[in-house]
């Protein structure tokens, strides 16, 4: 059965798939089957009196292109004097004279058929699509810039919304309200998505004097409100004048990473056309890119509606030809059925054509063929930094060699003609498109976690990074497209110490990562040699003058630990309701009651009066104070006075022990549930009002450069005072804070990672840190001074850390939570368990409870002893 259905299932798919496939091809005639047949539309009104003679003309030229070039089958054509005609579905092509308007409705109607369509029109008419049809504007030679812009602006060469136009007086205001036009203008077809620019326009004035010329380029670069009119710059000049503006703007510092510099030059040539000189005017960073007048001046220039229309009818027909011959070569070959499924669609058709005639035109035009533009665009960002020298292996001899004079290359991004339009090899603005070009460079770092964990092995090559720095630029890279190379550094200094010791220029060892840089990394940034230092450093006034900072890519707070409060002794809890003043007054209270309870009741005459005993009961001083005593206890007792007198004093007393007791109870419940620790110094504040413990941190931080010289801030001026400095954190210091008599204070991260290995060690939490988190330092990645790309990279630190990536890092990178980690801060409240140790307390009061009744009743049996022994002295006369 299984066996049998295999077969069945593939021979459906087979059915299935062959199905497809003819589906895919559309009913249309090949060209085998059918002739060819075009549609020659001349637009009689708009040819006016031209019409008989282009008529004629092309009647001719139609006729000898047929007999000449058509060797294989035949095409049919139709004339049409007017563009409102239905464009049948078998055309396989449209030739039209008419104006632009008119040339974009045909291109409308015929874009369902998949028609090539080919046009030619006037000037400053935008481009049909580019692999849909092909369009010849005549134009005057001389006035091709605004056709010129718009094609540029078609191809999608810049992705502006805004432009300024700067102009000289080589062109006058006809020519540039059109260019003006052609930037603003709307695009007939909505598919290709251009969308017009808001230009602002400025003319630059002509004056003889260079001096003068130079004022006024100045001033008027200086007051384009730049904010509002946007940073790409069209500028429509001569040679002579770009290589002005180009300086201005270059001291104006308004060639930036940016902003883009468009210039048209056009009064070159193709023999004088020649950007060279502007090389020396590049700098890193820049976008610039020209386009420049290639028109040769030599030979026969030729143009207009004849020679084009000769041309393009020529082309289209050795293209038709060639389509006929390949067709037939491969039907030839194969079955009917197979050639249905092979055969081209229309618009493979229609494309292999229209390229045909391109390369045709390329190769033999002669009408228009002297117009040509160059564009150059300037390959620049990174030129400088990219050392593709770097072969040094060893530590000892690590020197990056790169060429301090830099070549920054142009690169011939394209050409304009007027049959085709602009033709593009490259993008007009390379690092807009394509960042750093997938350049490679070389950078420079060392190990520093968390930012930088680096491994190398034997040479200075790393084999291994990873680390906050390292990921933010590995992102980085892929966004600005550039590659690195990781070289790492040895981690010593000279800087000169702050400190006023004689010895300035001490080389030392780097302790503080991020707050000293390494010489090397120090000196290859102040000489422009790495694009960047992979490096987070303190944001430091130190360096902030031969160095440029990014903005912060992470802000380090500082906090301090000290011991974890221990918790209390418990065996005194039930003495903990009430402080010892308390416990005193109400001792005092059974010592003076008694008394007074006693005197009132024999001052009394109450009892005299109804004659009744008055030597018993609370008339004995001692029964007295158990009675008081045992009422304390809420226990009753035997007697109770008779006489009011007595009666209030003992009711006031029961008033008193409710309040006392309860409050006691309740108190006692609380203490019971809640563990009591120690104070915990939580706050800068109360750590210097503190006296037990001393405070110290590392020297030569960030923060202590802070408090040294924060003179207006007490409690710093306090804690610089009295801080010991240590060279760094060690296991004697750790030991000490652990011992509650230092306090270590340092970035939190720092004390984190300390807090996590002590536990690791001990697996006991000893540290507390500090609630108070003071004194923010800023980490930040280091570029050369001056950087033209320090702010594209702040921009992308910017998205970095509104992503939330660079945090994500960060929270990586830092000590896992753990048991500690919780309590770190407050101790939790949980509830309490009451045990034996919180009630050993009791237990010890009744041990001298019974301890002292033990004593009393020797002292008893003593006191019993004697007073027998006397009796007995007594008696004895008597005894025979
Ligand atoms: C195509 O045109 C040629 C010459 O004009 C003619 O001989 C031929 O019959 C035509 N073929 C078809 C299929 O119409
Ligand atoms: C381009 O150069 C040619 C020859 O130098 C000149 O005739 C033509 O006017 C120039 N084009 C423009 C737009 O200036
Ligand atoms: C450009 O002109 C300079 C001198 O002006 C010349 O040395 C260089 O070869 C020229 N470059 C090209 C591509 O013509
Ligand atoms: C233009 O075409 C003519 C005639 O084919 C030729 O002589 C001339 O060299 C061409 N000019 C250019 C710049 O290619
Ligand atoms: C990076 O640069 C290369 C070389 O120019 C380019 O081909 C590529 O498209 C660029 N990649 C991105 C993502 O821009
Ligand atoms: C260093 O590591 C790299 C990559 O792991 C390896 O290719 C290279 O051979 C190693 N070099 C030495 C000297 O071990
Ligand atoms: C350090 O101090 C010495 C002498 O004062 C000075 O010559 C040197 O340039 C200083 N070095 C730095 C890196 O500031
Ligand atoms: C400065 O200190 C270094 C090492 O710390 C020592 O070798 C050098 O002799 C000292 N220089 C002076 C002038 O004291
Ligand atoms: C680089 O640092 C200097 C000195 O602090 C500063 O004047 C300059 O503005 C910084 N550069 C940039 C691009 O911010």
């Amino acid at each position: 059965m299984k066996l049998l259905k295999l077969p069945v299932l593939c021979a459906v798919l087979l059915v299935f798939i062959s199905d497809i496939k003819f589906s895919k091809c559309d009913d249309f005639p090949s060209l085998i089957t059918q002739n060819a047949s075009i549609a020659i539309i001349i637009d009689r009104e708009y040819l006016d009196v031209q019409y008989e003679d282009v008529l004629k003309e092309i009647k001719v030229i139609i006729e000898r292109v047929l007999r000449e070039d058509l060797k294989n089958g035949g095409l049919v054509v139709f004339y049409y004097a007017w563009t409102k005609i239905n464009l049948r579905k078998d055309f396989t092509a449209v030739f039209s004279i008419t104006n632009c308007e008119n040339t974009w409705e045909i291109y409308r109607d015929s874009r369902g058929e998949n028609l090539l369509l080919m046009a030619i029109t006037d000037p400053d008419c935008p481009r049909l699509p580019y692999d849909e049809g092909l369009m010849i504007p005549i134009m005057t030679p001389g006035e091709e810039l605004p056709q010129l812009i718009l094609d540029t602006k078609a191809r999608h060469s810049f992705d502006w919304k805004s432009a300024v136009l700067l102009y000289d007086n080589t062109f006058d205001r006809d020519m540039i309200s059109r260019c003006v036009i052609a930037l603003s203008r709307n695009f007939p077809d909505d598919s290709n998505q251009v969308q017009p620019l808001s230009v602002s326009v400025y003319k630059i004035r002509e004056t003889s004097l260079d001096w003068n010329r130079r004022k006024h380029i100045r001033n008027i670069l200086t007051s384009l409100p730049s904010r509002f009119i946007g940073t790409n710059y069209m500028v429509l000049v001569t040679t002579e004048l770009m290589q002005t503006i180009m300086e201005i703007a270059r001291d104006l510092k308004m060639v930036n990473t940016f902003s883009q510099w468009f210039y048209v030059v056009s009064d070159t040539n193709y023999k004088s056309g020649n950007m060279s000189t502007v090389l020396s005017l590049l700098e890193e960073g820049n976008n610039i890119a020209f386009i420049y007048n290639y028109t040769s001046d030599n030979g026969e220039c030729v143009s207009g509606i004849k020679c084009h229309s000769n041309e393009i009818l020529r082309a289209f027909t050795l293209g038709l030809s060639q389509a006929i011959r390949e067709e037939l070569a491969v039907y030839g070959q194969i079955s009917d059925e197979e050639w249905e499924i092979i055969r081209p669609s229309k618009v493979e058709r229609r494309g292999s054509i229209l390229n045909f005639i391109l390369e045709h035109l390329r190769k033999t035009s002669s009408c228009s063929n002297c117009t040509m533009w160059k564009i150059e665009t300037a390959d620049i960002w990174g030129s400088r930094y990219q050392a593709s020298t770097f072969t040094s292996q060893s530590v000892a001899e690590k020197k990056l060699q790169i060429d301090s004079n830099v070549d920054y290359a142009l690169i011939n991004a394209g050409m304009w003609r007027p049959f085709e339009g602009l033709l593009m090899n490259d993008v007009l603005f390379p690092h807009i498109s394509h960042g750093f070009r997938k350049k490679v460079f070389h950078i420079i770092t060392y190990h520093n976690p968390p930012w930088q964990y680096i491994k190398t092995n034997g040479t200075d090559i790393v084999s291994e990074a990873h680390g906050v720095v390292i990921d933010i630029l590995n992102e980085i890279s892929k966004k600005l497209n550039f590659t690195f190379v990781l070289h790492t550094t040895s981690t010593s200094t000279d800087l000169n110490t702050t400190d006023e010791t004689t010895n300035l220029t001490m080389t030392k060892e780097i302790r503080l990562l991020t707050t000293d840089l390494p010489t090397e990394v120090a000196s290859m940034l102040n000489e422009n040699k790495i694009l960047l230092a992979a490096v987070a450093s303190t944001v430091n006034d130190r360096y902030k003058n031969f160095l440029n900072f990014s903005i912060p890519i992470s802000i380090q707070p500082y906090s301090f630990i000290v011991a974890k409060p221990k918790e209390l002794s418990r065996i005194y809890l039930f003495t903990a309701p009430y402080t010892h003043g308390t416990w005193l007054c109400l001792a005092l209270m059974i010592v003076i009651l008694p008394p007074i309870l006693c005197l009132v009741n024999r001052i009394s005459p109450y009892y005299e009066f109804h004659n009744q005993c008055t030597k018993k009961g609370l008339f004995k001083f001692s029964n007295c104070f158990w009675y008081i005593y045992g009422a304390l206890l809420q226990q009753g007792g035997l007697y109770l006075p008779q006489a009011d007198s007595g009666r209030l004093i003992i009711g006031t007393w029961w008033l008193i022990v409710i309040v006392l007791v309860t409050t006691y109870c309740g108190n006692l419940v609380a203490f019971l549930t809640f563990p009591r620790v120690d104070v915990q110094v939580k706050t800068v504040g109360e750590l210097v009002r503190q006296s037990a413990m001393s405070w110290g941190m590392r020297s030569g931080t960030y923060f202590e450069d802070y408090i040294r010289d924060s003179n207006d801030i007490p409690k710093y001026e306090t804690l610089y005072k009295g801080a010991k400095f240590h060279s760094d954190e060690n296991p004697e210091i750790i030991d000490l804070v652990r011992q509650g008599k230092h306090v270590y204070i340092d970035w939190k991260s720092n004390l984190l990672y300390i807090m996590r290995r002590e536990y690791l060690k001990t697996e006991t939490c000893d540290f507390a840190l500090s609630s108070d988190e003071f004194m923010e330092e800023q980490i930040a990645i280091i570029l050369p001074y001056n950087s033209p790309y320090l702010e594209l990279f702040n921009v992308e630190l910017t998205r970095l850390h509104q992503m939330g990536l660079i945090q994500r890092w960060i929270k990586e990178y830092l000590p896992k939570k753990d048991r500690c980690s919780k309590q770190s801060n407050l101790i939790e409240v949980v509830n309490h368990v009451v045990t034996i140790d919180d009630m050993q307390g009791s237990f010890l009061v009744l041990l001298l409870g019974f301890m002292a009744g033990l004593l009393i009743f020797c002292t008893e049996c003593t006191w019993r002893y004697y007073r027998k022994r006397r009796e007995e002295k007594i008696i004895q006369p008597f005894v025979e």
